[in-house]
């Protein structure tokens, strides 16, 4: 039987992201945790990170990486329907980093929300947004995925502290123009049955925060990385393959894999597993670490402003996160 090649509905018209300027590299780190860089370069990646500036907020990073991407689309904020913010680290609890995006663009009234969905809330925002889109309710929609994890960790925690850094990546999305380009197909899950392997426990109403979760360091990011590390190959292998067969392609027919930025080990087991050469998967977490919900669109815009991703060429996108959550979406820049 013939394949189905999968229609677009929606088209990322323009791309964006923003780092901090300040670079923190492993060493840096070794200073103050019982740690070395040969150990964090073997067991992730990765050689350094951008860090906020003090005062800086993840709606500053959101809203930088928003204006870049409205730039590249020739866009306005005017021009706007919606915004959607994938943050677990946004401003605070409440309200939404995404409505502090719309002052900050100078958006109109549109509606502004976030989507709490970890590290795999950049392919989730993108998949509700191509819903209203599809179904023509909206015309644009600005999907901003942004982390300011270094404030989530422990300090003092040498298991979690290397593995982050900040920054937001944006995408404009709008109707797709029938040459074929734009979100072939989007895949996202969820498995409530391991919360435990990622969470920040207190801060909510399960465990308000008060001074002995203060001291238990409850507020802060708490991760078991073997089982996440091993739940990752697993998930975005099989997924990255769903999504793809539900676009219609072949990996054959693959220009680039964009996963989801954790860890190097991680993305070598996917590439050998999917049959997929490595150099075919872009990746920045050397210089970035893990950017939580950003890492997906700040490499996606890296690569389309360093020309390697270019118009027509098939991207795949896949990440998994707390939750767990993961997913996987095809698309033709
Ligand atoms: C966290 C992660 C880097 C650990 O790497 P690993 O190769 O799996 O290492 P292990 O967990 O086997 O730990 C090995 C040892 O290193 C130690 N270790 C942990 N962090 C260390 C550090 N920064 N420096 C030195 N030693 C460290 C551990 O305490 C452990 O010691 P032990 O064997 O005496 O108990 C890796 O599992 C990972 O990236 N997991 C997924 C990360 C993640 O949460 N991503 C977000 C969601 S996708």
């Amino acid at each position: 039987m013939a394949r189905q090649m999968s229609i677009p509905r929606t088209r990322i018209v323009g791309t964006g992201h923003y780092l901090p300027a300040t670079i923190v590299d492993n060493d840096a780190l070794a200073k103050r945790l019982d740690t070395t860089d040969a150990w964090i370069q073997e067991h992730t990646g990765i050689q350094r990170r951008r860090v906020a500036a003090p005062g800086e907020v993840t709606s500053d990073m959101a809203a930088a990486a928003s204006r870049a991407a409205l730039e590249a689309a020739g866009l306005t904020p005017a021009d706007l329907d919606m915004i959607i913010v994938a943050t677990t680290s946004g401003d605070s609890p409440m309200p939404a980093t995404a409505v502090h995006v719309q002052q900050k663009i100078g958006a109109d009234m549109i509606p502004s929300f976030d989507i709490a969905a970890s590290f795999a809330g950049f392919l989730y925002a993108m998949t509700v947004a191509d819903q209203f889109i599809s179904a023509g309710t909206f015309n644009t929609i600005l999907v901003v995925g942004a982390d300011m994890m270094t404030r989530l960790v422990n300090p003092e925690d040498r298991t979690t502290v290397p593995l982050f850094g900040d920054g937001a990546g944006a995408v404009v999305l709008g109707p797709a123009t029938g040459d074929n380009r734009g979100i072939l197909s989007t895949r996202i899950h969820a498995d409530g049955g391991l919360t435990g392997l990622m969470s920040v426990p207190a801060g909510g109403s399960a465990e308000p925060v008060t001074a002995d979760a203060l001291a238990g360091q409850r507020h802060r990011l708490q991760i078991k990385g073997r089982e996440l590390f091993q739940i990752s190959v697993k998930h975005l292998t099989s997924y990255s393959m769903q999504a793809l067969k539900a676009a219609g392609l072949t990996s054959a027919e693959l220009d680039w894999v964009i996963p989801h930025q954790a860890n190097r080990n991680i993305v070598d087991l996917i590439s050998a597993r999917l049959g997929y050469p490595r150099h075919k998967f872009i990746e920045d977490l050397a210089e970035t670490g893990n950017t939580g919900a950003a890492s997906i669109p700040i490499a996606l815009d890296g690569a389309v402003r360093d020309g390697r991703v270019q118009p027509g060429h098939a991207v795949l996108l896949c990440a998994l996160g707390a939750g767990i959550t993961w997913g996987a979406a095809m698309v033709r820049m």
